[in-house]
């Protein structure tokens, strides 16, 4: 790209240009450049600017919904809004002939109309049976986007409602009619784990705790809702450019439902803005491609919040019954519980999500006795899938609090109680494993948090006229994709120069969608090569420049996408001292590998790396209002090592208030499968306002034996532990317990009152 064309911005770019080659982050970096700074050789630890910043800043960054292209027609999709019912008779007629109107698709039109993640269990439209409200029907492509919602509008659908299925404990009742043809008795995924005898562990047992939880739903309600733009490239490849977390899984299930080779397709993402899960699952990708593949020619499309929240999954509500043994000086003798996960009707990411939700239910603790049983049930709701900490949120809620109730019980403090039981090195998970990758830092992570909070000496520095409380909790989380998948990423890097490397050009596809992940990897880059970060060009998140790094999701790219790029610099490298102008390395980093759950025992190695976490809160609650308040919040994490702290703190901050909105503020409502809240006026997620006037983030580095200079993933961790802590914290302010969330204030005030 030559001087004049780095001066226009990245949007009028995407305008004038039908030649998208150069990558976003290339031109990002250059305009960062032109602060005039010295160049110093950059290091890890290190907080260096983001590479993103100025752009984001400056509203340069071009996200998905601000690309237009030249001719581009817009899309709008014919939602189910039903919850089940049956298709009898569709009628495009009048839409197709409506003003500007190009054409209308229906399912007859997708060449093999199946997506899904975890299973292409979900058509990309529907021919007969709508299960969820998000079920696309229809979509109707125009020359403007209110002729295509006009003419949604006159598609003429005939549905038969049929009686939805919403309660999974009822779904999972023999006789109970099926969701899905593939998932007799409506069960999608079983998950047991045995280890020891529980009758023989609770009979050792002084004090018994017993409780039912239930956590709500959760939307991820990311800054920009789905959105994208599909074309056919100059070689010829129907391309999307939209927001997601892996680049490769979509191209792979685009081409799927269009039956095209793999090589026809072509997915880039731009700026993304957020995920946390909720792109982890097909949007508009395969509908935007069909469209463009079918009509050659560009199609845009951009959901309005509303579309967006009816139109992606949610986090797993899920019912949880816990038993949990201990002896008086308050060691674990045993535990048993049963965790029943609302799936909605189709599988997206739902056995990973159970997975460790039943991992997570013992805690992170040793616990000589386990029995759980986890199930995924299918459902007429809305469906569910990936979200930040995947099923640990609520698994960890459940076995936090039953610890904090044990404390209690015992009359031990919590601290206490926790490092008499935290997995230790050479611990045995409850699928009878220990725990790989280096220390398992639980005993110094529960510690530290408490020490820097001031747990031994609490005192409060919230407000005189309302109860004030303190709340503890901790948690482990899994890095990476578990349970046998081959983890892996790929990573190719080129130095040019001669005596000395001018420029370094790192490929790699790994999805910025805002936790910093692109500025990670080139400080990983710089710092391996020994130069200064302004002279790493990265070429991302686009299927035909970047090998598959696979997806921004559970805590894994800094420590699989990290490795690729450490190895791949390594080669490189090698090759510059042999001489090689320009040396270019690609390197695919293997990780070490996990096993499958025995199916009848759980027993595995379920994980290949572990990150820590504990959580000390303090809040104060307005017995006369009901409103409860989160003062501060003291988060401890061993992130083995800090890439870039100011990007981790980033991370915690966020976490902390995604969490405290799961847990106080966010009120998902459905009735009968119905979204009852389908738009930020009646879904509050916490505004400045709302967030904790104080976070203090501590971060421990105890390095992992295999992630990339010691880094343990660590993005889902913050989140884990906060919900139990501040249930800790409200019923030490008001005596009560909380099994159920969220804490809204007439919630906190009706019990408040039973309880007097
Ligand atoms: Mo996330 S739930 O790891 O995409």
């Amino acid at each position: 790209m030559n001087t004049d064309k780095e001066k226009i911005s990245v949007l009028q770019c995407w305008s004038v240009s039908n030649e998208f080659g150069c990558g976003f982050a290339a031109l990002l970096i250059r305009q960062w450049n032109t602060g005039k700074r010295e160049m110093r050789m950059t290091q890890l630890g290190q907080s260096i600017t983001r590479l993103d910043a100025r752009a984001k800043v400056t509203g340069e960054a071009a996200f998905p919904g601000d690309i237009n292209l030249p001719g581009q027609l817009w899309m709008k999709v014919l939602f189910a809004r039903r919850p089940h019912a049956r298709i009898k008779r569709l009628d495009a007629t009048k839409a197709q002939a409506a003003p500007g109107v190009v054409r209308v698709f229906t399912a007859r039109d997708v060449p093999v109309n199946e997506f899904g993640l975890g299973s292409k269990d979900a058509p990309v439209l529907v021919a007969d049976e709508a299960r969820w409200v998000g079920e696309k029907i229809a979509l109707v492509v125009a020359e403007t986007e209110k002729q295509a919602e006009h003419a949604r509008d006159l598609i003429a659908v005939e549905y038969e409602d049929l009686p939805p299925l919403t309660d999974p404990r009822d779904a999972m009742k023999p006789g109970a009619p099926q969701v899905h043809p593939a998932y007799a008795g409506n069960v999608m995924k079983h998950i047991p784990i045995r280890k020891g005898d529980v009758a023989q562990g609770f009979a050792q047992a002084d004090v018994i705790i017993e409780g039912e939880y239930h956590t709500p739903y959760q939307e991820h309600a990311y800054l920009q809702p789905e959105a994208g733009v599909a074309y056919i490239d100059d070689e010829g490849r129907v391309t999307v450019v939209v927001g997601g977390q892996w680049v490769h899984e979509d191209q792979e299930q685009i081409a799927h439902a269009l039956a095209l080779p793999l090589d026809q397709v072509r997915v880039i993402y731009p700026a993304t803005g957020g995920a946390f899960g909720g792109r982890e699952d097909m949007s508009v990708q395969i509908i935007l491609a069909l469209a463009a593949y079918k009509l050659n020619r560009p199609v845009k499309i951009i959901w309005s919040r509303e579309e967006s929240i009816i139109g992606h999954h949610k986090r797993h509500p899920m019912w949880i019954k816990h038993k949990l043994g201990a002896t008086r000086d308050g060691k674990l003798v045993a535990a048993e519980a049963q965790l029943v996960s609302d799936a909605g009707p189709y599988m997206y990411t739902s056995p990973k999500v159970l997975g460790n939700a039943a991992f997570g239910a013992t805690g992170p603790y040793q616990v000589p006795h386990v029995k759980v049983d986890a199930y995924a049930v299918t459902t007429h709701n809305i469906v569910s899938g990936a979200f930040r900490g995947f099923g640990g949120p609520q698994a960890h809620f459940a076995a936090e609090t039953q610890m904090n109730k044990l404390a209690e019980k015992l009359g031990m403090d919590p601290v206490e109680l926790r490092l008499k039981n935290v997995l230790r090195e050479g611990s045995l998970l409850s699928t009878q494993t220990p725990l790989p990758g280096g220390p398992v830092s639980l005993p110094q992570v529960v510690q530290k948090c408490a020490d820097e909070f001031g747990w031994g000496k609490r005192s409060a520095v919230s407000g005189q006229r309302s109860a004030v409380g303190f709340g503890f909790a901790c948690a482990l989380k899994n890095i990476g994709f578990s349970f046998g998948y081959p983890e892996n990423a790929t990573a190719t890097v080129e130095l040019r120069g001669g005596a000395t490397i001018e420029k370094v050009i790192v490929h790699h596809a790994a999805a910025e969608v805002g936790q910093g992940t692109h500025t990670a990897l080139a400080q990983m880059a710089a710092s391996t090569l020994g130069v200064p970060i302004e002279k790493i060009e990265m070429i991302v998140s686009d299927t035909a420049q970047t090998d598959n790094a696979g997806s921004v999701s559970a805590s894994r790219m800094t420590y699989i996408g990290g490795n690729a790029i450490k190895g791949a610099c390594e080669l490189a490298l090698t090759k510059w001292h042999e001489e090689e102008r320009p040396a270019r390395a690609t390197y695919k980093y293997l990780a070490p590998q996990t096993t499958q759950l025995d199916p009848a025992t759980g027993k595995s190695k379920p994980n290949l790396a572990y990150g820590y976490v504990a959580e000390a809160v303090e809040v104060e609650v307005d017995t006369e209002t009901g409103f409860v308040r989160v003062a501060r919040v003291t988060c401890a994490d061993d992130v083995g090592k800090a890439i870039n702290p100011r990007l981790i703190e980033g991370q915690i901050e966020g976490a902390v208030v995604q969490a405290q909105g799961w847990t106080i503020q966010e009120n998902f409502q459905t009735r009968e499968g119905r979204v009852l809240t389908p738009n930020l006026s009646t879904y509050l997620i916490p505004g400045i306002l709302d967030v904790p006037e104080q976070v203090d983030s501590v971060i421990l580095e105890y390095p992992d034996s295999d992630g990339p200079w010691g880094a343990r993933g660590m993005a889902e961790m913050p989140f884990i532990p906060l919900a139990p802590a501040i249930i800790a914290a409200v019923h030490n302010a008001t005596g009560v317990w909380f099994d159920e969330f969220p804490l809204t204030p007439w919630r906190v005030l009706e019990k408040i009152k039973r309880a007097k």
